[in-house]
């Protein structure tokens, strides 16, 4: 049992085109854990500028992400809800961190190689050091567990590193400075569910993205219900009926997928979808899943738009947020700064 209290942390990036994956795969988690933890959901803004990104979008995105936050359910007075930015912490801990992180670390790192893809030299440095920050964001707060998708594990696993390597390199000064077990917990992945990882809608073998050219491979967040329709209808799939148990959808990328996709918009285990569906093609499974995936997203898109018509509001709620996110963040890294040694 760890000595450090339970809470939550969790970032998403304001990069636009925020899709089902960042819902099922995160934001549907970060609504169900606020009955059980003190929990914290970022809107990570100085991630977003490791890829250049257009002032006025990024502002926008800012508040989208906001808007799917609170649209979703996350309630930010009793719990918080910011942009990274406004506190520095973040920032001034990745940088002790990126002296704590070892190359090789970061060398390892899949998605940098992913993004970075061809144009390595050209990438910017932020993007490589990336993971540091996100370690940061998470410490900063001595938060214990982040609930995120499948596609953020390895990130997660260095944030560990980190802070096991930044227990073990102060561990006197830390004790000197009145705390024995180690100053950073080491927080753990929530990674559950039926949809961790979301597919694209046409590339059963690639995930869903928001950066994927075709808008065809995903459901955004503020899509009209025939637009969702459409998209479903329009899915790859193969030619088969859908099995009665998950080991037939083996090698059926496309039809795990959206049998997954069904489950967890459903809130039913992928075993059950199948009870249900066995033997059914195709052509009747495909109307089912967006007859289920607009009763559930339509209202939340609408909300999201009702939000977005008022930005003063969702400022205040940033800057609300970000107040009392500054208040658990900066005695930690003041904690930091004299476990260092640093004076002032
Ligand atoms: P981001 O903005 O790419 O994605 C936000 C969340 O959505 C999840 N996700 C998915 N889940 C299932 N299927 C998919 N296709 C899919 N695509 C995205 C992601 O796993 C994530 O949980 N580095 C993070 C943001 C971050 C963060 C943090 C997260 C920064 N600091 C601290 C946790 C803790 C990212 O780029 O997520």
């Amino acid at each position: 049992m760890s000595h450090f209290t339970p809470r939550v942390f969790s970032g998403v990036q304001p990069t636009g085109n925020l899709h089902l994956g960042n819902y099922l795969g995160a934001i549907t988690k970060f609504v169900a854990l606020q009955d059980t933890h003190d929990c914290i959901y970022c809107i990570v803004d100085l991630h977003a500028i490791t890829l250049w990104q257009d002032p006025r979008a990024l502002t926008r995105n800012i508040r989208e992400v906001t808007a799917a936050f609170l649209a979703a359910g996350v309630d930010p007075q009793k719990h918080i809800v910011f942009n990274q930015s406004q506190v520095s912490a973040h920032a001034e801990l990745a940088w002790v961190f990126n002296c704590v992180a070892r190359m090789g670390w970061l060398n390892r790192m899949t998605q940098f190689k992913e993004k970075a893809g061809k144009h390595r030299e050209n990438a910017s440095v932020g993007l490589f050091s990336y993971p540091n920050l996100m370690a940061a964001d998470i410490l900063t707060y001595r938060a214990t567990h982040v609930p995120v998708g499948e596609d953020q594990k390895q990130h997660l696993e260095l944030a560990r590193d980190i802070a096991q390597k930044f227990n073990t390199d102060f561990a006197a000064s830390i004790k000197e400075h009145g705390h024995e077990n180690g100053f950073f917990p080491l927080p753990e992945p929530l990674i559950t569910g039926p949809a961790t990882r979301v597919m694209s809608l046409r590339d059963g073998s690639k995930k869903m993205s928001k950066s994927e050219p075709s808008d065809y491979s995903r459901i955004n967040l503020t899509d009209s219900a025939d637009m969702i329709a459409k998209k479903i209808r329009k899915a790859r799939t193969d030619p088969e009926a859908l099995p009665g148990e998950p080991a037939g959808l083996e090698g059926r990328p496309e039809a795990a997928n959206l049998v997954g996709i069904f489950g967890a918009l459903a809130g039913k285990p992928v075993e059950e979808v199948l009870r249900d569906f066995g033997g059914a093609n195709f052509s009747s499974f495909k109307p089912a899943l967006a007859e289920l995936a607009v009763e559930k997203l339509g209202p939340l898109g609408e909300r999201m738009n009702e939000l977005m018509d008022d930005p003063g509001y969702i400022d205040a709620v940033l800057v609300d947020g970000a107040e009392r996110a500054r208040r658990i963040a900066t005695p930690v890294y003041d904690d930091v700064k004299k476990i260092i040694g640093f004076i002032g």
